[in-house]
């Protein structure tokens, strides 16, 4: 059953964040040969990274500083695109429509962009992407899926407001006012996107969920042997149930590996819980995340 009211758009899944890193050569390296992303034929300036069938899941550019350029979200049809397309006007963000030449360029039938109004991020809705001819084969580790982004919000109530009430993501856990794991309803995935209150806005982390728990061992002992330094975990998160490790990227970027994720059905799924602000929320092993946690990352303007 759709809940137009309560959910104005039919996500597919969460499609891709687009990173700007200082050297395209260096994150290419790390994020193929160390985190085990598959590179891609990609436009001039662009490497494209994929863990599935599509042809990018993570896209890098380059720039001055390090950050979040965009993040993109798969619709679930044309129609719903279009219907996105006139809900996002009406809420006054001036989405435009990509040209047909950009639609050929990112394997999309259609796609739109706009701007968050408060911290700049470069929002992009596309449908009917095409899929790559040759499968993802996975290297050092088992990626099922880019699993979620997560943002440092500056102000909870705008980043709640924006994605929550006018883009119709839905609650799974939250504690109000503060954190709030959201699924791109109604795909069921507990959450394909959250929000995190302050200090300032930008990237907390990337996330890439795998397919077996010794995918997180084997990761923590890979990252220690080539120096990337592991910023928490390996621990269970309690709203999601998962089991994680986080580590920096190159330019300190916080990314994370993670398996099992509750999925909660379109009908009939339970309603959004609310946590209480303790550690145990994060980890219910009880490591405690190294100050360098999803600090790094700026909301940066660069398009693709
Ligand atoms: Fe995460």
């Amino acid at each position: 059953m759709s809940d137009r009211a309560t959910h104005p758009i039919r996500y597919a899944r969460l499609g891709y964040a687009c990173l700007q890193v200082t050297s395209l050569e260096v994150s290419t390296a790390f994020y193929v040969d160390t985190v085990g992303l598959q590179r891609n034929a990609s436009p001039p300036g662009q490497t494209w990274l994929r863990c599935s069938d599509k042809p990018y899941d993570v896209i890098l550019i380059e720039g001055e500083t390090a950050g979040l350029a965009a993040v993109g979200f798969e619709l679930e049809s044309l129609d719903e695109l279009t219907r996105a397309f006139d809900h996002v006007t009406a809420l006054g963000f001036k989405p435009q429509y990509r040209e047909p030449d950009s639609c050929r360029t990112m394997n999309v039938a259609a796609g739109f962009t706009f701007a968050n109004p408060q911290t700049g991020l470069t929002v992009d809705f596309y449908a009917e992407q095409s899929i790559c001819s040759e499968p993802f084969e996975p290297t050092v580790t088992n990626i099922a899926r880019l699993g979620h982004v997560v943002l440092n919000c500056e102000s909870y109530a705008d980043a709640h407001r924006f994605w929550v009430e006018q883009l119709g993501f839905a609650i799974s856990d939250h504690v109000p006012g503060r954190i709030a794991f959201l699924r791109a309803w109604p795909n069921a995935l507990h959450h394909s996107f959250a929000l995190l209150e302050g200090p300032t806005s930008g990237l907390n982390h990337v996330n890439f969920m795998v397919t077996d728990i010794d995918d997180i061992g084997q990761a923590m002992n890979r990252m220690k042997k080539a120096d990337v330094p592991i910023v928490f975990g390996p621990g269970r998160h309690l709203p999601s149930t998962s089991i994680f490790l986080y580590f920096l990227d190159p330019d300190g970027m916080t990314a994370e590996y993670s398996f099992g994720m509750e999925e909660i059905a379109e009908t009939d799924g339970r309603g959004p819980r609310e946590l209480e602000p303790k550690p145990e929320v994060l980890d219910t092993w009880g490591s405690l995340p190294d100050p360098r946690f999803g600090k790094q990352g700026k909301i940066v303007s660069s398009h693709v």
